[in-house]
């Protein structure tokens, strides 16, 4: 019987540069930014006993962090929620059905920690017309938009999916 070898881990603290860089490769520096900070709170909500209800994890090859995805459930928010955060793949990587591997293992990470409803938040802008195409054609629907959400003006866009 074949194994499947793409397996997700638990993100480290060692991994945070490494992860930060490849969200820069692959979306851009200004999330880059935003993920540092997150993931350096993540960290230190650790460090002092709390969870701040995020989950990080790696896929790795060779050494390298070659994919990354988080489940974030916000600690006001509905114990069934959860919220893709970070979802990305090395650009030399993309379009090669890693990115469908990693998005249905974290379905199924979501499902063992008690998720239910799995939204997506994405963004108007050509930067993430892949992305919403990639979401569609996993079985996300269309949730909702707000217009002018970013300081851009671009409007976010809500996907979700019952797990
Ligand atoms: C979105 C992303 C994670 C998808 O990962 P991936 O490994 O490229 O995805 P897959 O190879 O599994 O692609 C599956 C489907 O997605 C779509 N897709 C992926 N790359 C595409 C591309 N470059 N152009 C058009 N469609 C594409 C296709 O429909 C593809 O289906 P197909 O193989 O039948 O053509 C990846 O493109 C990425 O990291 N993008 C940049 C970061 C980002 O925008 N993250 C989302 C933030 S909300």
């Amino acid at each position: 019987m074949s194994q499947n070898p793409i397996q997700l881990q638990q993100m480290q603290r060692a991994d945070i540069d490494a992860a930060v860089e490849l969200i820069r490769k692959s979306m851009n520096g200004i999330e880059a930014r935003f993920a540092h900070k997150t993931m350096d709170f993540h960290f230190a909500c650790l460090d002092h006993g709390l969870n701040d209800g995020r989950h990080y994890y790696v896929y790795r090859k060779e050494g390298q962090i070659l994919g990354l995805v988080g489940l974030h459930n916000y600690i006001w928010g509905p114990r069934e929620n959860v919220w893709l955060t970070w979802f990305c793949v090395h650009p030399d990587m993309q379009g090669k059905g890693l990115g469908t591997t990693l998005l249905s293992n974290a379905e199924a990470m979501a499902r063992k920690l008690d998720y239910r409803k799995f939204f997506i938040e994405t963004y108007d802008m050509p930067d993430f017309s892949t992305a919403r195409a990639f979401y569609e054609k996993q079985g996300f629907t269309l949730a909702g938009k707000i217009e002018d959400y970013l300081p851009n003006k671009a409007g976010m866009i809500v996907y979700l999916k019952h797990v």
